[in-house]
């Protein structure tokens, strides 16, 4: 069964095609955890909007929802002009998770050789291919990081669980579905192997206390959510077996760049001897770059949501409250790349390699220059 919840209609992904077979359906990520809500996307200006808003997040979700939003364009306007105006307005949504610009180039070099006439159904087409490649593949890295997972058990003898250490989220909400480093928590709860998640709160935006905290309680998976800094600590005391993490680039030599503090978590993971692995999609590996700190670009994001937190309060009420003060500035940097060299293993599709050019390239010799 599909990581993703079940809303009693049918199975509920992160995004879908709407009933009327044009607009898009996705779970308005900025509401959960506290409501599950539906939100439908009819054009170029609301996919863009939804990407710029984080509703939609996660590498793999941004390129298959910018995928449906020249779709969208296209609808309007199947012309040349169109679609590269629409293809740069989606790329600037986001500048650091290289899947937006994947998807984009992908789809754009299928479609620019069509007829206009022959774009939308083309366009309609090749975004469905994508997320159904992306749940494929997503199935398949829970497979390689179960097994990881299950050695962890095997070797704490099977007398407890297996404690896992992640950090914001790569679930299904991050993907078309079940996610990455996620996935390889769902395939090892199926397989019956007993886990216990440590979930980072994953500031500024909570995405591991309000997105994976929520992801794993429909499962049934025993977690807990600690603040961001308490990873190194819970390692010294051996309380973690093993972390996982998604990955928001990948560069061609295995630098990993994924949400702000997971590079703190490799380092505290390193000097505890913990290993630390990245779940990644080869949908974000960008060939192109050999060193990450240098290249990749990092999205700093407005302050405001450093200054403030955003909760319900006990009446129900959603409020954002400053926790800092009037005068004091702030600054939300949203990334950080983790070199190559604290990572243990990169779980890919193809099965688990080590972070190098020489690994990556073990499993996609297709990419031999
Ligand atoms: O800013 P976000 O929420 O889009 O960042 C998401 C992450 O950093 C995830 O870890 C990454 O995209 C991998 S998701 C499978």
């Amino acid at each position: 069964m599909p990581a993703g919840i079940d809303d009693g209609s049918r199975e509920r992904r992160s995004i879908v095609l709407g009933d009327d077979g044009w607009s898009v359906e996705i779970i308005d990520q900025t509401a959960l955890p506290h409501a599950l809500v539906v939100r439908r996307l009819a054009s170029l200006d609301d996919v863009a909007e939804a990407i710029t808003a984080m509703r939609v997040r996660g590498a793999p979700l941004i390129g298959a929802t910018a995928a449906y939003g020249l779709c969208l364009a296209l609808r309007e306007d199947p012309g040349d002009a169109a679609l590269k105006q629409a293809r740069a307005r989606l790329a600037a949504t986001r500048p650091t998770a290289v899947n937006l610009r994947w998807a984009l180039d992908d789809m754009v070099a299928r479609l620019a050789p069509l007829a206009a006439d022959a774009r939308v159904a083309g366009a309609y087409a090749r975004a469905a291919e994508i997320c159904a490649e992306d749940v494929a593949v997503n199935r398949a890295i829970g497979e390689h990081g179960a097994d990881l997972i299950a050695r962890a058990w095997e070797r704490a003898g099977r007398a407890r669980p297996v404690a896992v250490l992640t950090h914001c989220n790569a679930g299904w909400l991050a993907t078309v579905d079940w996610g990455t480093a996620l996935a390889a928590i769902y395939v090892a709860h199926e397989r019956g192997i007993p886990l216990h998640v440590w979930v980072d709160e994953t500031r500024p935006r909570n995405q591991g206390a309000a997105l994976t905290a929520w992801e794993l309680g429909q499962r049934g998976i025993d977690h807990t959510v600690i603040v961001d800094n308490a990873g190194g600590h819970l390692m010294q005391h051996g309380r973690v077996d093993l972390c996982i993490t998604g990955s928001d680039r990948t560069t061609a030599t295995g630098d990993v760049c994924n949400k702000i503090g997971t590079y703190l978590k490799a380092l505290a993971a390193r000097d505890n001897r913990v290993p630390f692995y990245v779940a990644l999609p080869s949908t974000t590996i960008d060939w192109t770059i050999d060193d990450g700190i240098a290249a990749i670009p990092i999205e700093e994001r407005d302050p405001d949501e450093v200054a403030r937190v955003v909760g319900r309060d006990d009446d129900g009420v959603i409020r954002a409250v400053r926790v800092m003060p009037e005068g004091s500035a702030a600054a939300n940097f949203a990334f950080d790349v983790t070199p190559a060299r604290l990572v243990d293993g990169l779980i890919t599709e193809r099965g688990v390699c080590p972070a190098s050019r020489a690994g990556l390239l073990g499993l996609f010799p297709e990419r031999q220059a």
